[in-house]
């Protein structure tokens, strides 16, 4: 029988994500913060664990209710995430359907973005973004900030380190959704040759940054070229983009 939602369930979810982006209490918590400048996702919130607009949440949310529906195997992953908003909307969904079967994977550094490295990466060379304190959260953060909503359990799986440490080698069998939120050249690259090759036919990979960072979106066309992929970039908001596989 195919997976369904129950009204509950939906209306958990929706509530979730309005408290992940903190659209429920900008005026309590982020008072500073502009409603739509927040609703797009294109601040760094204060609090919200997630920076990801709505549409953005709203959609990577829809890609795992899709698969899960769909019966597409495999796992979810975000790489780059952040306070772990996302994996916290991941892990939820599967609650929501009650489905035993996937676990959800968080990589990151827990310490910002790496240096770049413009000898192998050429197009990083402009964007030193490793001093940018706003975007080291520890990883008991993280742990605490899922704990908070009760989504911090075994069936979630944080990989610290940098991409190209930790991807090749994590004992990650097969994904359904592959989210990448790594801004850099070699951070996406290093994403999507580790993981990529392991997302099922029908699951979805989701890159965050495509529109707004430059080297993000030479690395996907790059990749994409190199590997054949024909499966058409769908827009999702103003920066973000998805395909799915085999599409
Ligand atoms: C823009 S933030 C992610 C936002 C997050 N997805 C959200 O929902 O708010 C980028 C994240 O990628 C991580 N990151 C970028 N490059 C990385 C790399 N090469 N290895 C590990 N972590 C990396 C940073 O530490 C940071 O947490």
């Amino acid at each position: 029988m195919r997976p369904t939602l129950t009204e509950g369930g939906e209306r958990y979810l929706a509530l979730l994500q309005r408290c992940l982006t903190r659209e429920l209490f900008l005026d309590q918590d982020e008072p500073d913060l502009d409603p739509l400048v927040r609703a797009e996702g294109r601040d760094w919130p204060s609090t919200a664990e997630t920076m990801v607009g709505r549409a953005r949440l709203e959609h990577v949310g829809a890609c795992a209710r899709t698969v899960i529906e769909d019966d597409v195997p495999g796992d979810f992953a975000e790489c780059g995430i952040w306070r772990g908003g996302v994996v916290a909307l991941l892990r939820a969904t599967l609650a929501a359907y009650g489905d035993l079967t996937r676990d959800v994977w968080g990589a990151d550094s827990f310490d910002g973005l790496p240096v770049p490295d413009p000898e192998r990466y050429p197009a990083d060379a402009d964007y030193d973004w490793s001093g940018v304190a706003a975007l080291k959260v520890t990883i008991d953060s993280v742990r605490a900030n899922l704990d908070r909503y009760g989504l911090l359990d075994e069936r979630v799986h944080l990989l610290p380190g940098w991409f190209e440490d930790t991807l090749p080698s994590a004992p990650i069998e097969r994904l359904s959704l592959l989210r990448v939120d790594g801004d850099l050249y070699q951070s996406t690259m290093d994403v999507l040759s580790a993981l990529e090759p392991k997302v099922s036919d029908g699951g979805f990979v989701i890159i965050d940054d495509y529109n707004g960072w430059p080297p993000c979106r030479q690395a996907v066309d790059e990749y994409r070229a190199a590997t054949g992929i024909t499966a058409p970039l769908e827009p999702v908001d103003w920066v973000a983009v998805s395909w799915r596989k085999g599409a």
